[in-house]
C-alpha cells in the first residue's frame, strides 16, 4: 500500500483504483451532489476556541457508550457495498474495526454472512445490524431475529430512505448493488484492469460475484424486496418489543422526531443525512446536531455522522454534544486503497488526528469537551 497521511490520500488512492461506476456509487450523493459538499463545508466552518498551557501529555480517546468503555468515539457506519471496494471488503473493515475496538455496523444489503461478521468482531467491539424495513414485515423480522440470535449489540433502523433516492449517475453507469453484468458496467470495469484482477477475478475464483447474504431464504429465492414507504412509529414499537439489544434510529434530522423517539423508549438516534446520499435538499447533519442534542441527549444516546474526514470533525461533533460518531466513506476509501490494512490505516489516521486535535484545544479526555470549546458564532444552531 502507498503511504497515506490523511483520509484524502486514501480517497485519492481509492479513486485511482476503483472502476468509475463503483467510485461514483461510493463517493457521490444524490441528484446534484449539493449535500455531500455541504456536509463538508458546514463541518469545516466550525472553529474551536483553543485553550493553552494545560498539560496535555497524555490524551485518552475512550468514551462510555451503552454502559461500556470504548477505545475511541468511532463506530463503523453501515455501507452496503464494501465488498466491491476490495476483495471481501466487509470482512476487511470488520477485522480492522475489531482490532481497533470499534463496533462494526453491517448493512441490510450486505454480501457477507452475519455469522461471519459476528465471528470476526467477537473479540473486538462486536457488531451492530442495520435494517431497512420491507413491505413484508414478516421477512424483516426474520433478519432482526437472526441479528439478535447472533448477538448484535444494536439494531440500527434507517429511517431516512422511505423510497429509493434519485441517483441518476448509477443508472447512467449501469451500477447497482449487488452488481449485475451489463455493457456499461463492463466498460467501466475494463478501465481498471488492476481492480478487475484483484477483486472481480478473485471473486470468480472463489464462488462468484458478491450477492446479498442476509436476506431470508424466501427473498434469496427470487422474491422482490424494496424499502417500505409505510414504516411508522408502530414498527418502532414492534422492534422495541422484538429486539433485546439497543434500538437506534438512523437518519434523524428533526428534533420533534428525536423527542418522539425518546418517548418510545428508543435507545439512541443517529443524526445523519446518510452521507448526503438520500435527499439533496436536506440540511447538513452538523447543522441540526445542536438542537437534537438539546432536545434528547440527557435521555438517550446521540450519534453523529455525515462528512467526517478529520479528527477535528469528530471533536466538533462531541463538543456540540454527540456521544459518538460514525464513519462511512473513510474506511471504504481505506479498504479500496489497501484492503484490511487500508481500513486499519483510515481508523489509525482518524485516531491520531483526534489525539492531536485534543492537545490543540487543550483537553486530555473527551468528557471535558463542551460548547465552550467552540466559537459559538461558527456553530450552526447556537
Ligand atoms: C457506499 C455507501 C453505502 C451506504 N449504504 C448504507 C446502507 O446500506 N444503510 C445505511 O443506513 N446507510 C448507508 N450508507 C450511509 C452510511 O451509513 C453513513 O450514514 C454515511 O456514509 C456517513 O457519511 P460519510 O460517508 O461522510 O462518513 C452508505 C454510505 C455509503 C458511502
Amino acid at each position: 500500500m502507498k503511504p497515506a497521511y490523511n483520509i484524502w490520500d486514501l480517497r485519492e488512492q481509492a479513486r485511482r483504483k476503483l472502476p468509475g461506476a463503483i467510485w461514483e456509487f461510493i463517493e457521490r450523493g444524490t441528484e446534484d451532489d449539493i449535500l455531500t459538499a455541504h456536509n463538508n463545508a458546514a463541518l469545516r466552518r466550525i472553529r474551536f476556541d483553543p485553550r493553552t498551557l494545560r498539560d496535555v501529555t497524555t490524551r485518552d480517546l475512550s468514551i462510555e457508550l451503552f454502559g461500556k468503555r470504548r477505545a475511541s468515539p468511532l463506530i463503523i457506519a453501515p455501507t452496503g457495498i464494501a465488498d466491491l471496494a476490495c476483495f471481501r471488503g466487509e470482512s476487511c473493515i470488520a477485522g480492522a474495526a475489531a482490532a481497533a475496538g470499534l463496533p462494526f455496523s453491517l448493512a441490510t444489503s450486505s454480501t457477507t454472512g452475519m455469522d461471519t461478521i459476528a465471528r470476526i468482531t467477537r473479540d473486538g467491539a462486536g457488531f451492530w445490524q442495520q435494517m431497512y424495513l420491507w413491505e413484508r414485515r414478516d421477512l424483516s423480522w426474520q433478519v432482526v431475529d437472526r441479528a439478535a440470535s447472533l448477538g448484535a449489540e444494536a439494531l440500527i433502523v434507517t429511517v431516512d430512505t422511505p423510497v429509493w433516492p434519485n441517483r441518476e449517475f448509477n443508472r447512467r453507469n449501469g451500477m447497482a448493488n449487488p452488481i449485475r453484468a451489463n455493457p456499461l458496467l463492463a466498460w467501466s470495469i475494463m478501465q481498471r484492469p488492476g481492480w478487475m484482477a484483484a477483486v472481480l477475478g478473485r471473486y470468480m475464483l472463489n464462488g462468484g460475484l458478491p450477492a446479498f447474504a442476509n436476506y431470508p431464504a424466501e427473498v434469496a429465492n427470487g422474491g422482490r424486496v424494496t424499502n417500505s414507504p409505510s414504516v411508522s412509529w408502530q414498527d418502532v414499537e414492534e422492534l422495541k418489543r422484538r429486539f433485546p439489544g439497543k434500538l437506534l434510529l438512523k437518519g434523524m434530522l428533526n428534533r420533534e422526531d428525536a423527542l418522539r423517539a425518546a418517548g418510545h423508549g428508543v435507545d439512541g438516534v443517529i443524526v445523519s443525512n446518510h452521507g448526503g446520499r438520500t435527499f439533496d435538499a436536506s440540511p447538513a447533519s452538523i447543522e441540526v446536531l445542536a438542537e437534537i442534542v438539546d432536545a434528547v441527549a440527557d435521555r438517550m444516546t446521540v450519534i453523529f455522522d455525515s462528512g467526517i474526514r478529520r479528527g477535528s470533525d469528530v471533536l466538533k461533533a462531541i463538543a456540540i454534544g454527540a456521544h459518538a460518531v460514525m464513519i462511512g466513506r473513510a474506511t471504504l476509501y481505506g479498504a479500496a486503497a489497501g484492503g484490511r490494512a487500508g481500513a486499519a490505516r483510515a481508523i489509525a489516521i482518524l485516531k491520531e488526528e483526534i489525539g492531536t486535535a485534543m492537545a490543540m484545544v487543550g483537553v486530555t479526555t473527551l468528557d471535558e469537551l463542551d460548547r465552550s470549546f467552540l466559537r459559538r458564532d461558527t456553530v450552526p444552531g447556537l
